[in-house]
């Protein structure tokens, strides 16, 4: 008999419930029996004891369906030595929960902060295997998250809608794209739905060069332009602020504006008076529905690997992929670092062959 934990924790994506499948499908076809605990709410069900006892069939009938069957919260990382409002070690228990539960391995899908706390638990004695979820595809050591894929799709049919009506119209789009660290989404959906501009937190722009990009494709006779700008897009300035002044800065920025996009609208209307520019921002559209199927195949691949990781009570272990191999990294290995993407990439770089602008140059 084995006896398996399982939580899904910080900001949903699509795919959980697809992944969480692909680990019941494993296991099943793997031990003759085997018990599933779903904790409710990711770590916090841990902390305070809510879960379910789930069968087979409860995980059937999901590979489709957007969310998470058990519910997420974000527990952050930082704040995991600190008590709970009610007092309680959150870590003391979450080791105590599964001890009570007898669980010969925890089972947990999260991003990077989620797969610290994994690190975390696993370094506490407890058997824990991660499966990589996040729209942001930011979790260092594998070339793709689950949610990703979906991500993009989303954020690509928005700016595809966007346009059609940015051409009619003769108008400047700023599209927001999910990504306040990195952006990946925002570099994938821009290049795929053609943007003329795309700005990421990794690359700072200059409001210059993005108004020159503007005049250069006027110039070309395009009557319309579409920026694709992440959540975290940074200005050069601001960038090059010490720490403490650029926190403060963009505060400042976030108290005035709604989001980022609406403050680079205001600064190209600066240069450019009397541009018609709008807004438009998908928002959490990007984490919901069902998944594509790439993540559907992957997210399944992820959970049987993560079966048999169990199998083989190889534990400690994120599964991940790399080179299009589903394979898995020492947990430790992957913690508390992120995947950003280097403005030295080749996807980058074959972007800005095909003309599009990053605001740097
Ligand atoms: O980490 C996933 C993500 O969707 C980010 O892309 C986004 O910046 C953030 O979560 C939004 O968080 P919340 O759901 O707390 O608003």
């Amino acid at each position: 008999m084995k006896r398996i934990g399982m939580l899904t924790s910080g900001g949903d994506c699509q795919a959980l419930n697809a992944t969480m499948r692909g680990v019941v499908k494993g296991l099943t076809n793997t031990f003759k029996e085997v018990e599933i605990y779903g904790f409710l709410e990711g770590y916090r069900g841990m902390i305070y004891g809510n879960y379910k006892k789930l069968s087979a069939e409860d995980f059937s009938g999901i590979l489709t369906r957007g969310g998470t069957i058990l519910g997420s919260s974000r527990t952050p990382f930082k704040e995991l030595d600190n008590p709970t409002p009610e007092g309680l070690d959150k870590v003391k228990c979450m080791k105590e929960t599964y001890k009570k539960l007898k669980l010969d391995c925890l089972v947990v899908l999260g991003g990077n902060g989620s797969q610290k706390t994994a690190n975390r638990l696993s370094e506490e004695g407890l058997n824990v295997i991660g499966c990589p979820k996040t729209i942001d595809n930011d979790i260092w050591g594998t070339d793709m998250t689950f949610g990703f894929q979906s991500a993009v799709d989303i954020a690509t049919n928005a700016i595809d809608c966007i346009h059609t009506t940015a051409a009619s119209h003769n108008r400047i789009f700023i599209v927001e794209v999910m990504g306040h660290k990195v952006g990946w989404i925002t570099l994938h959906a821009g290049i795929a739905s053609g943007a003329d501009i795309i700005l990421i937190p990794e690359i700072p722009y200059d409001i210059k060069n993005v108004v020159k990009a503007l005049e250069k494709r006027t110039k070309q006779g395009k009557g319309f332009s579409i920026l694709a700008v992440a959540e975290g897009a940074i200005s050069k300035d601001v960038a090059a602020l010490p720490k403490k002044e650029r926190k403060a800065k963009v505060a400042e920025i976030a108290a005035k504006y709604p989001s980022v996009a609406y403050d680079i609208a205001d600064q190209v209307k600066a240069l450019l008076p009397g541009t018609d520019i709008r807004v438009t921002v998908p928002g959490h559209t990007q984490r919901g529905g069902s998944p594509v199927p790439y993540d559907r195949v992957i997210s399944s691949l992820f959970g049987a690997k993560a079966a048999q990781l169990i199998k083989k009570e190889d534990f400690g272990k994120l599964v991940v992929m790399k080179n299009n191999e589903v394979t898995a990294i020492p947990l430790a290995e992957s913690a508390g670092k992120l995947k950003y993407v280097s403005p030295d990439d080749s996807t980058v770089k074959y972007a800005k062959q095909l003309g599009i602008s990053f605001g740097d140059e």
